[in-house]
């Protein structure tokens, strides 16, 4: 009789040989993929992630930045099973269903109603793009059609399709794609970098005085500018200091320039509100939501505007005046009730000051698990997000192949911690419910790979 245990490793192997024959991952150089070994998650339980052979993973990553309340959460679970009892799907175009008219009114809340529309995608990147055209579309029905133009922030990461690659930074992601790819102008990152509240450099001013020179010259050609606010993740969780996102908005309303909130990343508790924009103080034209608005279950995106926008897309068929974008599954009714269940379990945590306190200890265990370390550039930490860069100890950098973020995170699974490297670095997006311990579990695991990789890695 074949044990339990070698019934689950065969099924395994099955599976392993299955995804190595018809598998190409995103984001994944597959050579390097089928180098090393793999890691098929079975099953989740609050914030880890287990393996078909049982073994338990924190899940440091957040599922790609999405996992609000944990895996398999009963309350979500129980929103997701009435939902499907009623309908799996509607769609929205010229048709509506009960959970997407609800939903909407809930997200109307998060401004205050200033941005009471709301407009259904079903990714981050497809909630940018509705964002841009709503805002290209807009100044043409207002006449002001020489208003096209994008201004967004170098290390800027909007999303992968065309629309979105062409206002974010033309990175090594990206950079293959550029003769097909729009203009768009650029200004400068501020410089900030704080860790458990302790900000080592702050400068805001150049960022601000190249963008205001640009709006001074270009305005009247100028439809938008896209930000995201106060934590730039896929750059490396690049931080603005606390005013930062205010100037912005008030040089765009200033110089008559639509502003457009990326909170794909910020929004529903990464760090420690409801929106950046509710942390900032900020209305922006356009509010852009994707992954933990769903918390991490169902793909889901939302581009919230005002009355005002809205209004202007209104007339006759024949003028010409409808927004003609859509998706299949825009506003899919099982996402939806998910993410009303998620923000009526949100807001009373966010209340609670658990994610604030969360957020703290996070910075003091990086703080000092990294301090002094010889193998560390740089770390910072802000809300529930985190990055630590790795160098040698004794020269620059390691030549590109040695891969030592990716190195770090594959030893990060031995100590049971799923995390995401960027080049050689790490980033920290724990699930918003994490507890004390698994913060704790979560540096300290990070720490250990690091000791057990780094300095065995040659430089160059
Ligand atoms: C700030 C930001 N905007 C947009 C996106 C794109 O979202 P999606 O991957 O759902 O298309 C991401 C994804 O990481 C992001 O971090």
């Amino acid at each position: 009789m074949p044990t339990a245990t070698a019934a689950a490793s065969s099924a395994t192997d099955a599976l392993d040989a299955a995804d190595r024959r018809f598998g190409w991952h995103p984001f994944t150089q597959m050579r390097e993929y089928q180098d090393n070994p793999r890691l098929h998650l079975a099953r989740g339980e609050g914030n880890w992630l287990i393996d078909g052979e049982g073994k338990r993973y924190l899940d440091g990553n957040a599922s790609v930045w999405t996992n609000v309340h944990g895996h398999n959460d009963p309350d979500l679970n129980r929103a997701l099973r009435e939902q499907l009892d009623q309908v799996a799907h509607v769609t929205l175009l010229g048709l509506n269903h009960p959970v997407a008219t609800e939903l909407a009114a809930d997200l109307a809340g998060l401004t205050d109603c200033a941005l009471p529309r709301c407009f259904y995608t079903d990714n981050g990147s497809n909630a940018i793009e509705v964002a841009l055209k709503l805002s290209f579309q807009y100044w043409q029905l207002v006449g002001q059609d020489a208003k096209r133009g994008v201004i967004s922030m170098e290390g800027a990461y909007h999303g992968d399709t065309f629309g979105t690659m062409a206002v974010g930074e033309r990175s090594e992601f990206h950079r293959r794609f550029t003769p097909w790819l729009f203009a768009a102008q650029t200004f400068p990152a501020p410089v900030h970098s704080e860790c458990a509240g302790q900000v080592t450099r702050s400068d805001a001013a150049a960022s601000l005085a190249a963008l205001q020179a640009i709006l001074e010259r270009d305005a009247a050609t100028t439809a938008c500018l896209i930000l995201e606010p106060v934590v730039q993740g896929a750059a490396g969780m690049v931080q603005q200091p606390t005013g930062f996102v205010q100037a912005v908005a008030a040089l765009c309303r200033q110089y008559g320039v639509h502003l457009i909130l990326d909170e794909v990343f910020t929004g529903f508790g990464r760090l420690g509100a409801l929106t950046a924009a509710e942390r900032e103080g900020v209305t922006p034209d356009f509010l852009c939501l994707a992954k933990g608005l769903a918390a991490g279950y169902l793909p889901l995106a939302a581009t919230l505007t005002s009355e005002q926008i809205y209004a202007a897309f209104l007339g006759k068929f024949s003028e010409g005046k409808t927004f003609f974008h859509g998706h299949t599954f825009s506003g899919n009714p099982l996402a939806c009730a998910v993410a009303r269940a998620s923000l009526r379990k949100l807001k009373p945590m966010l209340a609670s000051g658990q994610v604030a306190e969360r957020a703290a200890l996070l910075g003091r265990e990086m703080a000092a698990a990294f301090a002094g370390h010889p193998h560390v550039r740089t770390f910072r930490q802000l809300g529930l997000t985190g990055s630590v860069e790795f160098k040698p100890a004794n020269a620059e950098r390691w030549p590109t192949d040695t891969r030592a973020g990716f190195q770090v995170a594959l030893a990060a699974r031995r100590h049971g911690l799923i995390i995401r490297p960027l080049g050689d670095s790490i980033l920290f997006v724990p699930p918003i419910s994490i507890q004390a311990d698994e913060v704790k579990h979560l540096v300290r695991a990070v720490r250990l790979a690091m000791d057990d990789v780094l300095p065995s890695l040659k430089a160059d």
